[in-house]
C-alpha cells in the first residue's frame, strides 16, 4: 500500500528546463522524509506538483490516499503547506493572522483564539503578537507564516526550506515545533538545503539533483553508502596545502577535497588510527606542521559530493538574511 505521499515518475518541463525528470517518492504514514537538494533541484516543483499547485506533464501522485490530479479539493483539505496557502495579510496583527486563519478552517472563535496564542507561544512571537505583520523582521515573518500553517493539524504537511533565512535560534526552535508535531502522528514532507537538517529530523532522506532522486535511504544508509572514514588535516600554512595534498592522496580512497580558506583536506579512507598514525608521521616528515587532524564518519556533505560531484551549495547566515529580508 503506498504511504501518505506517493509519487511515481513525475515529469514538469518548463519551456527547455526539465524541472522534473521522472521522481518517485513514497513517504510512510507518520513519518518525515527529507528532500535535499542544491538550488534548482527540483525540490520546489516537486512540492508544488503533489499539493496541486502545478500538474505534472506526467505522472502520478497521491496524498494522503488521494489522488492528487483526480482530487485536488480534498486533497488540498488533508495538507498543509507552509508559505502558500497561509497567505500572511500585512495589515493585521500576528494574533488576528492565526485567529483567521483558523476561522477559515471553521474553528470557533474561542478555540481559534486559544490555538494562536498557543502558537504565537510556541514561535516566540507572543511580544509582538499584537502588532501588524508588517513591523516584522524577514524571521519573525516566517515564523508567523509557519504558525499559520499549523493552525490546524493536517495529517500531511509539506514544508518548503521552512528554516532557510532563519538564524540558528530560530531554526532550533522550528526544529522542536516540527518533532512536537510528528509525535502527534503527522506525515511530514521538508525540503531543505541544510545537511543538517535533514541529518536532524527526517526518518529517510531523499537526495535530488536535476529532477531525480539519486539516493534515498536513511541518513547512516546514506553515510554508510559513500563509505569508511575520513581523515580532516587543517595544515598551518597555506603553502603547505599541495604537499599536505599529495600525502594525502597516497593514503586516500577516493579524491581529496580542499577547503582553501581554512586550509582543511579531507580524504576517504579505511584504516582507522593506525592509517592516521602514519599519514602524521609521513606529514612530519615533509615538514609540514599540522593545526589539526583527526578521523572523523562521513557527513551528509560526504554523502552529497560523492552522489553528486558538487558539494552542497549551503549559504551563509548573512545570505540567508538577505534573502529572509527581501
Ligand atoms: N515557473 C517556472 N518557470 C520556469 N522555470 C522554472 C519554474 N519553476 C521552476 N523552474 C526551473 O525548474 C528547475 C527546478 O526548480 P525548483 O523546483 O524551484 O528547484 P529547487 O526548489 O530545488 O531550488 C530550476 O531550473 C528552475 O529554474
Ligand atoms: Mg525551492
Amino acid at each position: 500500500m503506498p504511504g501518505a505521499i506517493y509519487a511515481e515518475g513525475l515529469v514538469k518541463t518548463f519551456g527547455d528546463v526539465k524541472a522534473l525528470d521522472g521522481v518517485d517518492l513514497d513517504v510512510p504514514e507518520g513519518t518525515v522524509l527529507g528532500l535535499l537538494g542544491p538550488n534548482g533541484a527540483g525540490k520546489t516543483t516537486t512540492v508544488r506538483c503533489l499539493t496541486t499547485l502545478l500538474r505534472p506533464d506526467r505522472g502520478r501522485a497521491e496524498v494522503a490516499g488521494l489522488d492528487v490530479l483526480k482530487h485536488p479539493n480534498e486533497v488540498r483539505r488533508s495538507i498543509g503547506l507552509s508559505g502558500q496557502f497561509a497567505a500572511v495579510d500585512e495589515y493585521l496583527t500576528g494574533r488576528e493572522n492565526l485567529q483567521m486563519v483558523g476561522q477559515l478552517y471553521q474553528m470557533k472563535a474561542k478555540p481559534a483564539k486559544a490555538r494562536a496564542a498557543e502558537l504565537l507561544d510556541q514561535f516566540d512571537l507572543a511580544d509582538a503578537a499584537d502588532r501588524p505583520a508588517k513591523t516584522y523582521s524577514g524571521g519573525m515573518r516566517r515564523r508567523l507564516d509557519l504558525a499559520a500553517a499549523l493552525v490546524v493539524s493536517p495529517p500531511v504537511m509539506f514544508m518548503d526550506e521552512p528554516t532557510t533565512g532563519l538564524d540558528p535560534r530560530n531554526r532550533q526552535l522550528l526544529w522542536d515545533v516540527i518533532k512536537r508535531l510528528v509525535s502527534g502522528g503527522t506525515t511530514l514532507l521538508l525540503t531543505t538545503q541544510y545537511l543538517e537538517e535533514a541529518d536532524h529530523l527526517a526518518h529517510d532522506i531523499a537526495v535530488v539533483d536535476h529532477g531525480r532522486v539519486i539516493a534515498r535511504g536513511t541518513s547512516d544508509q546514506l553515510k554508510a553508502q559513500t563509505g569508511g572514514e575520513r581523515v580532516e588535516v587543517v595544515v598551518h600554512e597555506r603553502e603547505h596545502i599541495a604537499t599536505a595534498r599529495e600525502v594525502l592522496a597516497g593514503f586516500g580512497k577516493g579524491d581529496t577535497t580542499v577547503e582553501e580558506h581554512t586550509r582543511k583536506l579531507t580524504v576517504p579512507v579505511t584504516g582507522g588510527a593506525k592509517l592516521l598514525a602514519e599519514v602524521i608521521r609521513e606529514l612530519d616528515t615533509r615538514g609540514i606542521e599540522i593545526d589539526d587532524i583527526g578521523l572523523r564518519r562521513p557527513t551528509l556533505d560526504d554523502v552529497f559530493l560523492s552522489l553528486t560531484g558538487h558539494v552542497a551549495e549551503l549559504r551563509s547566515n548573512e545570505e540567508n538574511g538577505k534573502e529572509a529580508a527581501a
